[in-house]
């Protein structure tokens, strides 16, 4: 068993020898596998790696900033703000399937465009263990992707042996903000998954601003320690509520916390009562488009932990 240390020298050394003098690229996404990738990668390659971070529009508030800070100055990165083009081709879009289906291909159009100016060999990527186990092996370790346009990458995957634990260790010993190490799981498709029905700018900004208050709040109490997600998600319902001496029509908000091992089953701790109040209390004051919060007590399964 190697030391983060050992695994990071290590590793240094595997890649220098894999990928040369070549030109490297990697879809950097802020999650904690992307990040540790990106940075060992470029501790042993430097420039010739390229840290490639698209917005799609759907981030948490705040988090394309968190992500620039942290690696503008670190890594040869380029920054893309493609929420415009993402949100164009989703316009009216209210399938969960279709939205993912969409976002997925963008991603890759948008992600190939970038690639396609560095001339790069290698796609490195941060498949972990569970990743490739789920699937019994049938992602090999050595294997090349071929993108839409033809363009063929080398894949290289350098902490595939390792779990999310050890990836953490491994982050810590790299110097990666704790932000970074410990952040909760966020799907790919981001708040596309969380905002039900169509997804409007106004409709993300609200949910943006929910989660932000939930986020805030759980970490302030420390009960995140308890749990594996918690987020606020907006529903395609609108609700009467008063805001002054006037009655008013605005969305439901649903706050969901849920404890889970390794978000197969998944299940609502008892949730601190004044934790609750004060985040309903902030919503519905602090957000005027917001009538209504509830809170998810579902279990998964039968419930699954993203509303779409
Ligand atoms: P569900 O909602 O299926 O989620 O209980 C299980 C875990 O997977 C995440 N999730 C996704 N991650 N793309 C992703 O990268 C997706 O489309 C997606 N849908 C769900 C979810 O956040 C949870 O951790």
């Amino acid at each position: 068993m190697l030391s983060p240390k050992e695994f990071i020298d290590d590793a240094i050394t595997k890649i220098k020898e894999e990928i040369q003098d070549e030109k490297a690229v990697i879809a950097l996404s802020g999650g904690v596998d992307s990040s540790v990738c990106s940075v060992l990668v470029g501790e042993a390659i430097g420039k010739n790696l390229t840290a490639i971070f698209v917005n799609h529009g759907l981030l948490r508030k705040g988090e394309a900033e968190q992500v620039i800070n942290t690696f503008e100055d670190r890594l040869n990165f380029i920054y893309i703000d493609a929420s415009e083009e993402f949100l164009e081709a989703l316009n009216g879009v209210t399938d969960p399937e279709e939205k993912r289906k969409i976002i997925g291909k963008k991603f890759i159009d948008v992600f190939e465009r970038e690639a396609s100016k560095i001339e790069a060999k290698y796609l490195v990527q941060g498949t972990i263990a569970p990743d490739w186990i789920e699937t019994k092996g049938k992602i090999k370790s050595h294997h090349n992707i071929a993108l839409p346009s033809g363009m063929v990458l080398e894949v290289v995957e350098p902490i595939r042996e390792l779990y999310k634990d050890e990836v953490r260790e491994i982050g810590s010993e790299l110097g990666l903000p704790d932000a970074i190490i410990h952040r909760q799981p966020f799907p790919g498709p981001g708040l596309a998954v969380r905002v039900i029905g169509d997804l409007t700018r106004d409709k993300i900004k609200v949910c943006q601003k929910a989660d932000a208050i939930v986020r805030e709040e759980v970490e302030k109490s420390g009960f995140n320690k308890e749990l594996w997600q918690y987020f606020a998600a907006l529903t395609d319902t609108q609700v009467t509520g008063v805001k002054g001496d006037e009655r008013d029509f605005g969305y439901l908000v649903v706050v969901r916390m849920v404890s889970s091992f390794d978000a197969m089953t998944a299940y609502v701790p008892e949730v601190p009562w004044e934790l609750i109040r004060t985040i309903s209390r902030r919503i519905t004051s602090e957000i005027s488009e917001v009538t209504h919060v509830s809170l998810s007590i579902s279990d998964k399964p039968p419930s699954t932990i993203e509303f779409a």
